[in-house]
């Protein structure tokens, strides 16, 4: 271990024991990802290392292909690293059961995609009932919890819909909603509005905004608008791999 490392280590440490103190509840170290294809390697990630605190609204930026949705993948335990260290509340992901992981992705991290990844047969209602399905929750409950989710994201009269019956906007909403729907304390969001004109993007950043203001929750957002990484307490600069800039607003 090196010296700058047992360093950063002490400060966590220091900092963890200050009750009320800022506390990362993502730490990365070193992620590498690197992809075989034939004989050529792609590396995806190349060493990153970051820390985001409880609360946190962070930016993520870069040019495409610079490994931007390859390290949500890996924060949001849907996929591993090649080399490096995550941890999650302190807790080393590389040495969690599979249960814990799918724990995980059910209850502690919401995701919400570019492409809704809306079910398009299944109403509004259904589709953010969906994740209490997995988690066993009985159909009342569940009509119960996803109704007020719905109206929360304010689509309380669109629950009969079907995703082809909801403008772009609305659909993101639905897709939010889902993400929303074990109370998540870390929302991570791939360029969740990608697909959205600017005027119904601001509609969904006010959403985001109010999560993270009013609720507390920390909020993980990759974008290519500077207007809105500029929304952010902190943005991170990625390029080929590599975090290249961390500037905070
Ligand atoms: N499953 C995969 N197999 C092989 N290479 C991959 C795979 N997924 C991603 N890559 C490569 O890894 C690099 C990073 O991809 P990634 O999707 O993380 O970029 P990104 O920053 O999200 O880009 P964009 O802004 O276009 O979404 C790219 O060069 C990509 O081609
Ligand atoms: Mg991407």
């Amino acid at each position: 271990m090196t010296a700058q490392l047992l360093t950063a280590d002490f400060v966590q440490e220091q900092v963890a024991a200050v009750p009320g103190a800022v506390q990362a509840v993502i730490e990365t170290h070193d992620l590498t990802k690197v992809y075989q294809m034939g004989d050529t390697e792609v590396r995806a990630l190349n060493g990153v290392s970051v820390q985001i605190n409880k609360g946190e609204f962070v930016a993520i930026v870069g040019p495409s292909g610079s490994g931007k949705s390859t390290l949500m993948a890996i924060l949001g335990a849907l996929d591993k690293p090649t080399r490096g260290s995550y941890r999650l509340d302190g807790t080393e992901i590389g040495e969690m059961s599979d249960d814990s992981l799918s724990d995980i992705r059910n209850y502690r991290i919401g995701f919400v995609f570019q492409k809704f990844n809306l079910l398009a047969r299944s109403t509004t209602l259904a589709n953010v009932a969906l994740p209490l399905v997995y988690a066993g929750i009985g159909a009342k409950e569940r009509d119960q919890r996803a109704r007020r989710t719905l109206e929360m994201v304010g689509l309380g009269e669109r629950i009969h819909h079907r995703p082809n019956e909801l403008s772009g906007g609305q659909q993101q909403r639905v897709a939010i909603a889902r993400a929303l729907i074990n109370n998540p304390s870390i929302i991570l969001a791939d360029e969740p509005t990608g697909n959205l004109d600017s005027r119904t993007g601001e509609e969904i950043m006010r959403l985001f905004r109010q999560l993270h203001t009013e609720q507390g929750i920390t909020l993980i957002l990759v974008t290519h608008s500077p207007e809105i990484a500029a929304q952010a307490d902190r943005m991170i600069t990625m390029r080929d791999g590599e975090v290249v800039d961390e500037a905070h607003a």
